[in-house]
């Protein structure tokens, strides 16, 4: 497995068919299972592994992030991986003044309310990832679905000649969506976060058992959810538009809950 530690390095790889996981590491099952499905579609894999200063708030995580580079290092060589791509921020950013990206706006709200900046981050350093990558597809996980959505917005909207592919929620043994932030948890805050798959959970039996108002739906989880602090939860389509009711294969249930001081997201796709 090559490491290529600037953007120099990764220019002058040769590989073709390329299939591409952007990741801020401290690699979990999650991120193994878009390798696993990068490596069965493309010829050759690259992983990066870069904590993104431009996507933190000044009071977020961005300085205690899990940074376990010599792990993933060796979770990747095991999974197959060709190369990693490990930058410095420098690197990827050379200017003091870097162009920046705004997300659309009626992909707004949600996260975009609660942190103001972070997808104009996501976008300039994904963009200049696929610039550096040039993959054929590129795999991102429906937990963070916003991000899914404006990103494959901007392939759509600046004509990126790569691939989106969206790939499935991985759960723990227990339900908890998995997340490299999980490891903030304490065992007492863990089990309360286990109300957040259990209230998506409830949701989706309701809507099996045919309820398909929003209200009802959302009332049911919020009921488990209590009383940890919702930011929020809520029913959209596929375009972040709210929704009465729920529309079969264009909904979204979208869950944000603070726990301590850990920010936990999940959804629901229908
Ligand atoms: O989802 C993430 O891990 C990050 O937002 C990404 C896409 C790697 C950009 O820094």
């Amino acid at each position: 497995m090559q490491i290529c530690k600037t953007p120099v390095d990764l220019q002058a790889l040769k590989a073709q068919n390329i299939g591409f996981v952007p990741t801020m590491g401290a690699l979990h099952a999650g991120h193994l299972s878009l390798i696993e499905r990068a490596r069965a579609e493309n010829d050759f894999v690259i992983v990066s592994i870069f904590v993104n200063p431009t996507q933190f708030g000044a009071n977020e995580d961005f300085s205690t992030y899990p940074h376990p580079l010599e792990k993933d290092l060796e979770l990747c060589a095991k999974a197959g991986v060709g190369a990693v791509f490990t930058p410095q921020a420098d690197s990827l950013y050379p200017f003091k003044e870097a162009i920046s990206l705004n997300p659309p706006k009626d992909l707004l709200g949600f996260e975009a309310d609660l942190r103001p900046g972070h997808f104009n981050g996501v976008l300039q350093v994904v963009l200049k990832l696929f610039n550096l990558v040039r993959p054929t597809k590129a795999y991102f996980g429906q937990k963070d679905a916003q991000q899914l959505l404006i990103i494959q917005r901007m392939v759509q909207d600046l004509f990126l000649p790569v691939e989106i592919v969206p790939c499935p929620i991985l759960r723990d043994f227990d339900g908890l969506a998995l997340s490299s932030r999980n490891v903030y948890l304490s065992p007492e805050q863990r089990q309360l976060a286990l109300k957040i798959p259990k209230a998506l959970n409830t949701i989706h039996e309701a809507y099996k058992a045919g309820i398909t108002q929003g209200t009802n739906l959302l009332a049911l989880g919020q009921e488990i959810l209590s009383p940890l602090e919702v930011q929020y939860l809520s029913l959209v389509n596929r375009q972040l538009i709210p929704l009465e009711h729920i529309e079969p294969n264009n909904s979204l249930i979208l869950v944000a809950v603070r726990v301590g001081t850990t920010r936990l997201l999940d959804n629901l796709w229908l």
